[in-house]
């Protein structure tokens, strides 16, 4: 199974690197950063299609069975960047349909990245709902933290723990 991480960060080497690279180390799998890509917000006349998401998802669809969605919490939710991700996979419902097609049957697992060790309630219920609407197998999640330069053994054994189960 070839899985990708889509790091919604707004710093390529933080935290939530961090966290995903400890993933990554048992998957194998390929990481994305979108603070490096240029991906507009939504938009109702489609006037942004040649910024980075058109190829992007399109590669996703094409080459990765398991998409895991790593993000940081800010302000109790998903950061922007990934949010913006998830308002433009509606391009693929709308005008690239042949994607959003390919898209159906994956499956999709999220990890959080906070300070505290308390996962944040609702957090990834969008995430969940919009494997459902996409027809995408939502997998599992897991709520990970980093309170200093290396991570906590506790934080390595539940990535490793995620790492087995979602890779079945
Ligand atoms: C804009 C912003 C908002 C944040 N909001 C929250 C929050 O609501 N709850 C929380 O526990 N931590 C919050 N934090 C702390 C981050 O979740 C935490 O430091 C995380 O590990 C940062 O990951 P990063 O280095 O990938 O950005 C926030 C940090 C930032 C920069």
């Amino acid at each position: 199974m070839k899985a990708i991480i889509i790091q919604g960060s707004s710093r390529n080497n933080g935290n939530t690197h961090k966290v995903s690279v400890e993933l990554q180390k048992h998957l194998n799998c390929d990481i994305i950063n979108l603070k490096d890509k240029n991906i507009g917000h939504y938009d109702y006349e489609y006037n942004n299609q040649d910024d980075d998401f058109p190829a992007l998802i399109e590669k996703i669809a094409n080459e990765y069975d398991l998409i895991i969605f790593a993000s940081p919490v800010y302000w109790y939710t998903m950061s922007g960047l990934t949010k913006v991700f998830f308002d433009r996979i509606s391009d693929t419902i709308r005008i690239s349909k042949d994607v959003g097609r390919k898209l159906r049957g994956k499956k999709m697992a999220a990890l959080s990245c906070g300070y505290g060790s308390d996962a944040i309630e609702g957090f990834f219920l969008p995430f969940q709902k919009s494997a459902d609407y996409l027809g995408i197998e939502y997998v599992g999640n897991i709520h990970t933290w980093v309170q200093t330069d290396s991570l906590d053994d506790e934080v390595k054994g539940i990535i490793k723990e995620f790492a087995e189960r979602i890779k079945e």
